[in-house]
Formats: structure tokens, sequence, C-alpha cells
């Protein structure tokens, strides 16, 4: 998906101009979010929101144009302060001179970014887990906005479901294949935003599968992030056979509202703004947002500016962080305020082996069903197709010949084309089985698919070897071994090696992603108008499928926040994400460090670690964070007071706060440190509230970044109550010298453990990081 950006974000603003062309006679209509002064003067004046919002279109547009309640797309008040229009660039000019409009931005596309995660990430339905103690998520609401839902899916069952919570104060949308009573205690809501969607592509574009328009989903995505947050109990799932077991949600108890903000050529912030703006109103108690686009300011970023709405309302917002790694700086929504999932892996794997006509094997990984995979378990001629200028290497639609390809393995590259679609041409050009090979930026990621014909998925490292194996022989040969699925024989977690990694390009001062979850391989429900794999010619029909990705790992945390908000109602966003970070393991199975890939990983590919829910019911210790502070927050990274306006609604004098506010430091779970030229000592400030036993004694044991020295004062806090808050504070003494070195980073950590309780060990990551110049 990755690299696939560029070239849909140009083709979809191509297609923009020609349907806003066809729609209106004026060529450069465009959808733009035009945020107001919440306390705008002009408002008192209106019978309401709306009429206001629609004053500012009356005000710009000449008496000859159209309605201009047919310009307006929404009206926003709980999300942002505004509304979204089509505008030309006159009627923008003229906006921007009038007072209470203090941003305008154009409309921005954004992408999409477990039968057995459960049981990897430690809960299990019997006994006294974490699970039952929270109660499963008992009574928490959770709002998913992202491709909709199928309703029918058995994951949204609402048997031995409580009532829908008397706070709920949503809705379920009728519209095409989807009635009121699609709904039911475990889904209690669902809404669809499809005006920015409408405006910026042509009709053609949905291809063969129908577009529902209504909070149906017909794509799958949202089905899927929607039962791996909160689905119900469902035994004997699997894909075709693999993974098979019981499926269920990370918050089984919790209910599901669905927010339809993505379509077939994208997610349109004003859409995703209209979803959130409902969300806060309806009720919700956990937003999971499994999408994103490149990083951009937070005064720039919708979902930043709407979570801060979000988070002051006590909703907990959680994010993916985007598939765009290996690459450094690429995470996405990194606001100090919501909560940035990276991926990782699970220890399920599904061996599909090569065997070589030279005998040798290669590991390679298949989640295609057994009995159909006879044929390649024969031994059969293998075929790797190069030259040429169509993309036969990548198996593109068109680029196979028959008689090149008929009743052979087929060797494909991945890239450009999706790794199912490659095994649709392979098929539809007669080919009887394929090897997908990894490439240098894969290299042994092991995302695999509901194929439809045989197939493994091999390293990078494998392909290498065969490609010199076809290469060596004149007729070359092969045979895929299909295993089935096995648990528990590999190292695990792992970094995904897509998942996007910090530090933040826009903060870097607070260390992102957060955390990971698992996103390889995840099971969960799928839709009934589609196969395993998603392409319109895959005529299967299944409960569940696999995918890959930070949009699969994001839910897994936003069920983890329902679980802590099930047993804590009255904890602050912060809170609850507190607990996640400081409960997060940084150790893998086996005990040994998160790989990434071949070496240990960093803290910007993990954060504060892998997410665990067990653990996260009882942090022992909280940092927590009022809205205010970030405010300060915000003052302290350098933002001008307009910015700072536009993000919090918040009309604050920096330097007043900040004089009010000495050494003030934003009370994060994870801890960095940024040195500039002329730096060489930092001290920070962290508070801690007691939330496990009344007196407790925690001591500090601090692992210090290589080039600095680290002073914790006190060493040791003595909690005599519940709710007892006790400040602590960490000088940090740079050892290097700046200005010769290249800007560089090293890492540590700082945990404090109960003296007697050894259960509460509450860790935060630290990052110091040295940079040449003022940026
Ligand atoms: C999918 O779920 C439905 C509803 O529970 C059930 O009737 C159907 O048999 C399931 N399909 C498969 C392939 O398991
Ligand atoms: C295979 O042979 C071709 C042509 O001789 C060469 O370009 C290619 O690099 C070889 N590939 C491998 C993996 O050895
Ligand atoms: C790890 O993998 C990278 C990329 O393939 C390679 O360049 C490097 O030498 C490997 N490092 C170790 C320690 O094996
Ligand atoms: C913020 O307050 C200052 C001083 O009170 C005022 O001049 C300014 O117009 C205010 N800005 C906004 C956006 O309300
Ligand atoms: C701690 O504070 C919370 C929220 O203010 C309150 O609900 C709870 O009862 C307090 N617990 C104790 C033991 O004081």
């Amino acid at each position: 998906m990755a690299t696939k950006l560029p070239l849909l974000l140009l083709l979809s603003s191509t297609l923009l101009l020609i349907t806003v062309a066809s729609l209106h006679r004026q060529p450069t209509l465009q959808t733009y979010i035009v945020q107001l002064h919440p306390q705008g003067k002009s408002s008192s004046q209106f019978a309401s929101k709306h009429k206001w919002h629609l004053s500012f279109l009356e005000q710009i547009m000449s008496s000859d144009d159209s309605d201009p309640s047919s310009r307006l797309l929404y009206s926003y008040r709980s999300a942002m302060e505004g509304f979204a229009a089509l505008l030309s660039e006159p009627e923008l000019e003229s906006l921007r001179k009038i007072s209470d409009v203090i941003a305008i931005r154009p409309d921005r596309r954004l992408e999409l970014h477990t039968t057995y995660s459960y049981k990897f990430l430690g809960l299990s339905p019997m006994g006294e887990g974490a699970w039952s103690r929270s109660g499963f998520g008992k009574g928490t609401i959770i709002g998913v906005l992202d491709t909709g839902v199928w309703p029918e899916s058995p994951s949204f069952n609402d048997q031995g479901m409580p009532p829908v919570p008397n706070k709920w104060r949503g809705s379920c949308q009728e519209g095409q294949s989807f009635s009121a009573s699609s709904c039911n205690r475990k889904l209690i809501g669902a809404r669809f935003f499809i005006k920015g969607h409408r405006v910026a592509s042509v009709p053609s574009q949905a291809g063969i599968i129908p577009e529902y328009v209504s909070p149906r989903d017909s794509t799958g995505h949202g089905t899927h992030t929607s039962s791996t947050a909160g689905g119900s109990p469902v035994a004997m799932a699997s894909v075709l056979g693999n993974g098979a077991g019981e499926a269920r949600g990370m918050a089984p108890g919790a209910h599901i509202a669905i927010y339809k903000v993505c379509w077939f050529s994208g997610c349109y912030s004003s859409d995703i703004l209209a979803g959130m703006d409902v969300a806060i109103r309806d009720g919700v108690d956990v937003l999971s947002l499994s999408l994103g686009g490149f990083p951009v300011p937070l005064y720039d970023d919708s979902i930043a500016i709407s979570s801060f709405r979000a988070m002051e309302m006590g909703i907990s917002v959680i994010c993916a962080a985007g598939n765009n790694g290996p690459i450094q700086n690429s995470v996405a929504n990194e606001a100090p305020w919501i909560t940035t999932v990276g991926a990782s892996t699970l220890d399920r794997r599904f061996p599909a082996f090569v065997r070589m006509g030279n005998g040798r094997f290669l590991y390679g990984e298949s989640l295609f069903p057994g009995k159909h995979a006879l044929t390649a378990e024969r031994q059969l001629d293998v075929v790797y197709v190069t030259g040429g200028d169509e993309g036969s290497e990548y198996c593109i639609e068109g680029s196979l010949m028959r008689s090149q390809v008929r009743g052979k393995i087929v060797v494909c590259d991945r890239g450009v084309n999706g790794r199912a679609e490659k095994g649709e041409v392979v098929k539809k050009a007669g080919g009887a089985a394929m090897i997908l090979a990894n490439t240098e930026i894969n290299l042994e990621d092991d995302s695999v698919d509901a194929h439809v014909l045989p197939a493994t998925l091999i390293g990078y490292t494998e392909a290498i070897q065969l490609k010199s194996y076809i290469n060596s022989t004149r007729r070359p040969t092969a045979r895929i071994k299909f295993i089935g699925t096995t648990i528990g024989r590999s190292r695990a977690p792992a970094v995904a090696r897509f998942s996007s990694r910090g530090p933040s390009l826009t903060n870097p001062s607070v260390l992102k992603p957060d955390v990971i979850a698992p996103g390889v391989n995840i099971i969960a429900a799928w839709p009934q108008n589609l196969g395993p794999t998603g392409l319109p010619e895959d005529s299967r029909r299944v409960n569940f499928t696999v995918m890959s990705g930070t949009s699969m790992a994001c839910p897994h945390v936003s069920g983890i926040s329902a679980l802590v908000h099930s047993a804590f109602p009255n904890w602050s966003p912060a809170a609850i994400k507190s607990a996640i970070m400081t409960t997060a393991d940084v150790t893998d199975h086996y005990g040994k460090p998160i790989m990434d890939g071949n070496v240990s990983a960093d803290v910007f590919a993990i954060g504060a670690g892998q997410v665990s829910p067990k653990k996260a019911i009882s942090p022992g210790l909280i940092y927590d964070i009022r809205p205010d502070e970030y405010v300060m927050h915000l003052c302290t990274s350098g933002y001008t007071r307009s910015e700072i306006f536009a993000i919090s609604h918040r009309n604050v004098s920096c330097s007043e706060m900040l004089d009010r506010n000495r050494g003030f430091s934003l009370n994060y779970p994870s801890i960095s440190v940024i040195f500039r030229s002329g730096e060489t000592r930092k001290t920070i400030k962290r508070q801690l509230t007691n939330v496990g036993s009344p007196n407790s004694i925690y001591s500090v044991e601090v692992g210090a970044p290589q080039g600095v020295g680290i002073v914790v004062r006190p060493r040791q806090l003595v909690f005599r109550r519940i709710n007892q808050t006790l400040t602590y504070r960490i000088s940090v003494i740079s050892r290097k010298r700046i200005g010769t070195l290249p800007a560089s980073f090293t890492q540590g950590h700082l945990a404090w453990v109960h003296k007697h309780e050894s259960f509460y060990k509450v860790r935060s990551p630290i990052t110091v990081s040295w940079m040449n110049r003022k940026s």
C-alpha cells in the first residue's frame, strides 16, 4: 500500500477535476474544510450552527449561483467547529478574509492502513484472567471508523450481550441492503458518510463489486477490524480450514458502533471529520481508526484536531501507525493524545515448503487449503518469466503467455500489483501454482493470503536461491509441500517489516509509535459478498479471512482499551494509554529481545513494546495527563498561538502558561530527550498515581542509554493511599560533544518496581537524541 500511495493520490486528484467538471460548469470547485472560531462573534445571530455555517457561503457566493446549501457538505460542531463545502478559488480568497474563519484546508485523501491473537496475547476465556476481571469489555462502546460492517457475520451475533447502554445516542442508519434491524445489542449503531468521497470520485471506479450506499461493508476491511476489536465468540472459525479455532475480538463483551467513512477511493478527511463529529455525540468510549496518510503538522491534521475534542470528552482514540516501514520517520497519527499502534507478528505459521528439482528445500508460507493443493504437490516445471516490458516478473495482468506458463509453477515477484491478484493472473493464464517471491523491500515478511490457486510465499533469501536454481538448469522443476497450521515454533512477537517507524517527523519530543500489537496474518470476520482474497473473480465464500497491516494491530489495542475502560470507567484516555504502555513486553516468548528482521528492535519500531492485556488491567501506577497539559506541551514544542488554537480551541498565552508551570514536561508514559547544540543537561518531571494497593513502595530501576548519565530523584516512591500522586525528576547528562557528530540517538529504560508485589513493574522507554542544528 505504501508504494502505491503517490500514484493513487495523483489518480484521485485527476478524477476529482473530471467529476467536478461534469457536475458543475465551473471546473474548479473543490472540497475544503473550513474551521471557524468556536465562539465566533456572528454565531449568536443564527438559530442553529447549520444556519451560521451556511451564512458564510451566502456571503461569498454570487447571487446568480446555485443554492448555497447545495455546496455545504457537512456542518461540524463536536469534532471541530466549522463545515466542509465545495468552493472555487475566488470564493476561497473571499472566505479567508472573513473574521471567525481560522483555517481552511483542502480535503485530504487518507488510506486504510482473530481466532488466535487473543490467546497469543495471554487472554484466556477460562478462569480468573484479565478478561473476566474486566467483564470482557462489558458496557463499553467501541466506535470504528472504517469501510462499514457485514452485520450478518456470526462475529456480530448479540447472544448473551447486555442491553444497549443508556448513554447511547447513536442510530442505525438505513441504506442500500441495510435496515434499522441490521443492528442489535452487539452492533448498536451504524452510519455512513459519503459526501466527500462522492465529490472526489467517479462511480466507475467502484469496479465490479458494487459499493453499498449504506453502512454495509463491500470491501471487508471494516468487518475485519471491528470484529478484531469487539467481535463475539464464534466456535470453529477458520479460513478454508487453516488456523481453525474459536474467533473472538479482544473485548467480546463490548458494543460496536460503525462509522463508514472509507470507500473504494479511500477515506476523505471531510467524511472522517463527519464520522468523528457524530461519534463524539453518540457516546462512544473508544474510537478505532485503522487509516491515515502522510504525517502532516498537527494543526493541519483533521484526525489530530478531532481526536483532541474526543480526548477532552474522555474518549480514547486509537490509530494505526501506518504501513510505510521500515522507513524511518514514517509513523502517522502521532498526536500525543492518540494511541499510535505499530504491527507485530504472531507465532502462528502456515508452512508450505518449496522442494526444488535439485532436492533442496525452501521455507515458504501459504493459506491455500490442502485438498486442492495436490497438483502443486507433484513435481512440476517451474518458470520465472523475465524480460519484456509488461511486468511479467510481477505477474501483471496480461503479461503472462499461456504457452509459457500452462501447467507450470509460476514465480512472481512481490510489488506493483496485489499479492492475491498475481495468483488470479497466473490462474487465468493457465498456471498450475504460484511461488510468490519477496524482494529486497519485503525481506522475510510473511503476510499470507487465501490465494485462488495453490501458492506459497518465500522470503528474499529463498527467492535468490530459487532464481539461481532456475538459472542453473535447462528444465527447472519444483513442488510445494503444504504443512497446514503450526503454533509456537517460531520466535514471536517480532516487528512486522511494513510497520511504520518513528521518530515522529512533526513532533519528535514524543516517542511514537506508542506500542505494537499483532498485525500479521490476523484472522477475523469477512463479508459474504467477497471471496477470502477480496478479488472480484474469487467466488469462494468464507466467514473469516486473513489480513495483515497496522490496520489489524490498531483494533487489538482498541479492544484492550475497552477492557481497561470497563474495569476503570472513570479513567482518562491518558490513564488507559499509560496502563497499556507501562505494562507492555519488550521481550518475545523466549524471553529474548523482540526482533526487527535480523536485529533487536529499537524503540522507534516498538515504542513501549508489545501490548499485554492481562497486565494492562493491573498497571499499579499510571501517568495521567489533563487536557490543558497537552496545550502546554504544544507551547513547549514551539507551536504558535493560532496553531494551538486550531488544534485545541483554546486561546492561550504560552509565555504566561509556561511561567506559571516552570520546568513543565508532559507526563507521558515514555521519555524522549533531545539535546541540541550547546545543551548538556535536561531535567524532566513525571507524576505517578497509585491505582494498585495502598501502602505500596516502588523503587526505580534504570537502564541508562549510551552517552548519558541518568539521575532519578527520589529513588523510592512510598504510596500510602490509592489515588495518591507522587512526583519524581530525571536528570539526563550528555557525555557527547554535539556539533562534531552526525545526529544520533540512543535508548534505555526506566521502571518503577513494587517492593513486594513484583507483578507491578511500571516501565518507560527512554530515547536520547542529539541534533546538530536547531530544527
Ligand atoms: C457463516 O456464518 C453463517 C451464520 O452464522 C452460517 O450460517 C454459515 O454456515 C457460515 N459459513 C461458513 C462457510 O462457515
Ligand atoms: C539469471 O540469469 C540472468 C541472465 O543470465 C541474470 O540476469 C540474472 O541475474 C540471473 N539471476 C540469478 C538470481 O542468478
Ligand atoms: C541483516 O540483514 C541485512 C539486510 O539483509 C544485512 O545487510 C545484514 O548484514 C544482516 N545483519 C546481520 C547481523 O545478519
Ligand atoms: C486570543 O486572545 C487575544 C488576546 O486576548 C486576542 O487578541 C485574540 O484575538 C484571540 N484569538 C482568538 C483566535 O480568539
Ligand atoms: C480514586 O479516584 C476515583 C476517581 O476520582 C474515584 O472514583 C475512586 O473512588 C477513588 N478511589 C479511592 C480508593 O479513593
